[in-house]
Parts: structure tokens; sequence; C-alpha cells
């Protein structure tokens, strides 16, 4: 398969992480739609809202642009075994890669803490796949203790070269938008690594002189896994404050995120701002981003859950351009979708905990 079908390669040019192009491992990710979000945009006053949809790679989440990268590395530095600790996506992302490269990849999962539609995929591509039980930050510590005692590579974002290849949507993104740069990009927080990414995507196009300015990045995390919106809240920012995290957002449901420092540097070179958002407000966004014929999965809505705070409090303004970054396909977790549906999602009294702002939302639909 040509490098140049792919999404990433294509800016191999700022990607220099390869020595030789033979090793680049490839499913044609990136090149993903770019979509506008008219009822949302109407019903918050803003004149421009879109979604930049990276659900739409090959394995259904953004990870792809990262494992491209990172396993090509793996296979370039003659690795036999990958792995990682996951919410979900990365293992079905990092399975995939590393069967298309022809490597044995191990995937560490909380048991009954990730979507079945994930779950399924790390087993389909091949993936030795184990369930702890524990939850995803007692995952990394297993993981850890394994990579240190077996030649195995590290898949997790920590890995910088996932970052390499995370950040090229922001190049696509400029593409797409002809080089007009946004005022705002807005993304889910987990382990923190992807507003990183984008950021520095942002700011090496604004060194090469490509853009004239960066645009501002704000990171949205779900309340019952808000680390890093709590330590802004309570230290400035100055030390993690990790949480026993819960929340039905699985993909998200991170206490005790990795790339912490890496996410506050972001928000502070882009001037973005950190936002929680409840699980109520999580559920709504999610249907009305299904309601413009568009989807995607929990986790993603948190973007536009936070917009609405966003812009309740005058953070984003009527002319500003704002573009969220959908992260997961909503099939990825279709149960989530369904009980949401049929009503069974919460309690009645958690439902009657919708906001006000949510309902004005609602209402315009
Ligand atoms: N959205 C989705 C759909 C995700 O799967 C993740 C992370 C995030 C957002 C958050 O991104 O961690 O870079 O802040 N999922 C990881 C996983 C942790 O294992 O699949 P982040």
């Amino acid at each position: 398969m040509s490098i140049d079908q792919s999404g990433v390669w294509r800016f191999r040019d700022l990607l220099p992480i390869v020595d030789d192009l033979e090793h680049v491992v490839t499913l044609r990710e990136g090149n993903t739609p770019l979509y506008d979000l008219p009822r949302a945009s109407k019903a918050l006053g803003l004149d421009w809202i879109l979604a930049k949809h990276q659900g739409m790679n090959p394995t259904g989440s953004f990870k792809d642009t990262g494992m491209t990268a990172a396993l090509s590395v793996a296979r370039e530095r003659g690795f036999e075994w990958v792995a990682c600790a996951s919410t979900g996506n990365t293992s079905a992302a990092m399975a995939a890669y590393a069967a298309r490269a022809a490597l044995r990849s191990i995937v560490f999962i909380p048991e009954g803490k990730i979507a079945w539609g994930k779950l399924s995929q790390s087993m389909d591509y091949g993936a030795l796949t184990v369930q702890l039980r524990t939850d995803f930050d007692g995952c990394v510590r297993v993981l850890t203790e394994l990579v240190s005692r077996f030649p195995i590579y590290l898949l997790n974002s920590v890995n910088p070269y996932r970052l390499e290849g995370q950040k090229t949507p922001a190049f696509e993104l400029l593409e797409q938008l002809e080089w007009q740069v946004p005022e705002h990009i807005v993304v889910p927080g987990g382990n923190l690594a992807n507003g990183s990414a984008l950021a520095k995507g942002f700011s090496e196009m604004h060194h090469l002189g490509l853009i004239s300015r960066v645009p501002k990045v704000s990171i949205i995390q779900a309340e019952g896994a808000n680390p890093l919106y709590r330590s802004l809240q309570e230290n400035n920012g100055e030390e993690l404050i990790p949480v026993k995290a819960n929340t039905r957002a699985t993909a998200i449901r991170i206490g005790n995120p990795a790339s912490w420092r890496k996410a506050l540097r972001a928000l502070r070179t882009t001037g973005g701002w950190c936002e929680q958002v409840s699980e109520q407000e999580i559920a709504l966004a999610k249907a009305e981003i299904g309601s413009e014929g568009i989807g995607c999965e929990p986790a993603s809505a948190v973007t536009l859950a936070g917009l609405k705070k966003l812009v309740a409090q005058g953070k984003v303004g009527r002319e500003e351009r704002v573009v969220l970054i959908l992260t997961g396909h909503t099939l990825k977790d279709s149960n989530y979708t369904i009980d949401y549906h049929r009503g069974e999602l919460f309690t009645e009294e958690e439902n009657a905990q919708i906001s006000g702002s949510d309902q004005i939302l609602h209402a315009a639909l």
C-alpha cells in the first residue's frame, strides 16, 4: 500500500521518525472528514462549529494516527512483541497495526469497564487480550512491570512516536480549512496525550510560518474522571491530584493520566481551558451529535458538552470558529446509545439533574 494514501505519512517531512519508509505500517489512516454541525451552532448562537471526525479512521478512533507511527518504529527496531494498557481504543488500534506488521501484541484492559465493540476488535485482530480485575490505572502498573522485564515495545501514549502521529490531524485540519486558523479546538481528556499532540502540531506549523497564530486548545474531562480539572482548581496545576475514576464514557475513565504535564503545557501555550462535564451533559451532547447525522462515542461527546459551558462562561464568542475533535465512532459503544434512548442510562433522579443550558440546546433541536 502506498504511503501517500495515508493521511499521516503524506506529512512525512514533518514526521522524521523512521529511517527507511519501507518499514511504515499503514492502514490508510487519517484523511478524516470535517463536518459542520448546523443545529448545534444555531442552538448555541455560534456561526461556526465544525467536527473533525477521527472516528472515521480504520479502527474507528483517533488512535490509528498514533499507531501507524509507533508501530512503524517498533518494526524498524526489530521488536517482536508490542503491548499496551487501554480503555479499548488504543488496544483496538495497536492490535490491528501489529497484525498488519506481523508482530505479536498483548493488551491489558480493565475487566468489565470497556465497551464490547472495542474488546471484540482486539480479539478479532489477534491480540493476546488480558482482562484484569482493576481499572485502567491498575492495568498501566502491570504493563510497566511487564515491559521492564521483557523486550516488549510499549505502545501507550508515553511512547513519543504515538504523539508524533497524533499531531498530524492538526496539519490535515488546517489544509481542510484552507489555512484559516480557527479560534478554538476542543478535545476530550483521558490520559491527556491527544490535546498535547494536536497542540504540538499547531505549534510546529506556527514555527514553520505556515500559520500566523495557534488556536486555543481546550480539554474537557468527565466530572467523574477529572484529575486535571481538579488540579487546576485546587493547586493551579502544580501537582496532579489523582482520582478514583468513574464515568460511563469508559474511554476516558482514567484517574492518574500519564501526560498531564504535557496537557498543561498545551493549555498554557495555546491559551485554552480545561472544563468538566456531568454524565447527563455527556449523554445529551452525544444524542445531539447523533441527531445531526454524525454520531460519536460518549467520550467524544464531552467536546460539545464542554463547548456549551465555555460559551455560557463567555470564553467562546459568536464569531469565533470552533472545531470539536470527535475521537471515536458511534458504533464503538452501541450499548450506551441504546441504554440512553431507552431511558435506562440514568435513574429518574439523575435525569432531573440535566442543567439549564442543556435544556436550551435540546429545545432548539
Ligand atoms: N476519546 C476516546 C474515544 C479515547 O479512546 C480516548 C483515550 C480519549 C478520547 C482521550 O484521549 O487519553 O489522549 O486524553 N483512550 C485511551 C485508550 C486511553 O486506551 O483507548 P487521551
